[in-house]
């Protein structure tokens, strides 16, 4: 199938690169000129594991352009895969989506080829329906289908996540179930070579696919990501409790994850979530709430504790050093969760101006988002090359992003380069026992520490 994708950004680019594998034609669009070329040069605009050598992998099946004329024509089906970014009262901005859409079927007026165009952005409930509209309003809805097939990728998984989903949702009528079942075929019946950088997972058999109405489909988007939200906020909840009463939340959570109507995936408790969707997602959706006239107080709490659970690390690291005025700090990790540079919402931003703001000397250290970062943070923060750079003579260590790296570094290691040995681990993601036979502090988010 001929496929357009408009916007270049994770979930644009992952969807183009990995129909271009699956054996689709695919043309990329972006009205970022630069990208364009970059990305035409192989030049990736983010870091994400294996998605360079996807993009490389079938050269002759993808291409980049800033031209819609070009897009629009040929293609059987357009994906939207722009930015939604969060306005001050939480609602996403349209601006960009709408703008691809009536560009889109400006061109779509001189087609006489039918069309599928399918939305991937998040957007409230209802918005498959206004685009529907202007096709409508295009006297073009006869030759014209709107779909909404939301994402669910994760950063730093996403070819995983796409080659590998759970469910392919389409919410739409026949005609694009038709089209969508066909362009997804190779997914569903996973009847592709799994490329060396994302290979099958064990026990993977096949995602289910799921045909709703668009509205549904939408809300289900917003759905998913708060309810994994919540499942964070609850946890990091448990682990504040486990800290008062002397539980480990560790222990906890492995205890109600193994019920199956719990799970055990996201109940690690830690200094919170962050990233470009939950953070966003989670206050559209409230927004969205709100103006249906409805109080989700639930989601108003998962959203409030997350705001708070960050500066834990900083309580922590007041009650073991005292004035943090003077102290030599480390931070570990800056990117809002491993395997990417994204520090969109990370709480490393914050915990760092923070730390600044009680006059502590920052030394920082990340494997790949360091040079996104210095635009973020003044230039007092001292960018340490290695990390025992940034761990040398420190006062105190925060581990914030789990790393490997991080991980694998020994206990004595550790303490051996600082001045104190103070070490707070703000993902519980460190072995906890190796610390206390180092003798160091070793304070975990609701994981009963000893010193
Ligand atoms: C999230 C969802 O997981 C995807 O399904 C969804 O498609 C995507 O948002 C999106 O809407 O585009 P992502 O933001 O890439 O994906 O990252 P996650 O791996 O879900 O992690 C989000 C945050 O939660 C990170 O800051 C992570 O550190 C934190 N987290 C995750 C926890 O604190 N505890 C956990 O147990 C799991």
């Amino acid at each position: 199938m001929n496929v357009t994708v408009i916007g270049t950004g994770y979930v644009g680019l992952t969807t183009g690169a990995s129909l271009a594998y699956l054996g689709h034609e695919v043309t990329c669009v972006d009205v970022d000129e630069k990208k364009v070329e970059q990305l035409s040069q192989g030049i990736m605009p983010f870091y994400e594991p294996g998605m360079k050598e996807l993009l490389q992998s079938h050269p002759e099946r993808i291409h980049f352009t800033s031209s819609y004329w070009e897009a629009v024509m040929g293609a059987d089906v357009i994906f939207f895969a722009v930015g939604t970014p969060a306005q001050s009262d939480g609602s996403p901005n349209l601006t960009y989506l709408f703008s691809a859409v009536e560009e889109t079927v400006g061109y779509l007026r001189m087609k006489e080829k039918s069309t599928v165009l399918i939305n991937k952005s998040t957007v409230p409930v209802g918005t498959g329906d206004k685009i529907a509209q202007k096709v409508k309003e295009a006297s073009l809805e006869t030759t014209v289908r709107v779909a909404s097939n939301p994402e669910f990728l994760r950063q730093a998984r996403a070819i995983q996540d796409t080659f590998y989903p759970d469910r392919i949702v389409v919410g739409g009528d026949e005609v694009s179930d038709a089209i969508l079942s066909q362009l997804y075929s190779g997914v569903l019946n996973q009847s592709f070579a799994a490329p060396a950088y994302a290979p099958r997972p064990a026990g993977y058999t096949s995602p289910e696919y799921i045909l709703v109405d668009r509205r549904s489909a939408e809300l289900a988007k917003y759905a998913a990501n708060a309810f994994l939200a919540m499942k964070i906020s609850f946890i990091n909840e448990i682990a504040n409790v486990c800290d008062r009463v002397g539980a480990d939340v560790k222990q906890v959570a492995g205890i109600i994850g193994k019920d199956v109507r719990i799970g055990s995936s996201f109940l690690q408790a830690g200094i919170g979530y962050g990233g470009s969707c939950f953070p966003k997602d989670t206050r559209a959706l409230q927004y969205i709430a709100d103006t249906s006239g409805y109080d989700f107080k639930l989601l108003s709490a998962v959203i409030e504790v997350n705001h708070s659970q960050k500066y834990i690390m900083l309580q922590k690291l007041r009650e073991q050093l005292g004035e943090l005025a003077g102290k030599q700090i480390a931070v570990l990790g800056l990117s809002f969760k491993p395997g990417t540079d994204d520090l969109r919402e990370a709480p490393s931003i914050p915990i760092i101006l923070e730390l600044l703001a009680e006059k502590a000397d920052v030394r920082v250290h990340d494997p790949v988002a360091m040079n996104k970062a210095r635009s973020l943070l003044p230039d007092r923060v001292h960018f340490a090359e290695q990390i025992k750079e940034a761990l040398r003579n420190a006062d105190a260590a925060l581990l914030v992003t789990e790393w490997p790296e991080y991980i694998s570094l020994s206990a004595e290691e550790i303490r051996s380069l600082m001045r104190r040995p103070v070490f707070i681990d703000g993902r519980n993601a460190m072995a906890a026992s190796d610390f206390e036979n180092a003798d160091m502090d070793y304070l975990g988010i609701g994981t009963r520490n000893k010193k």
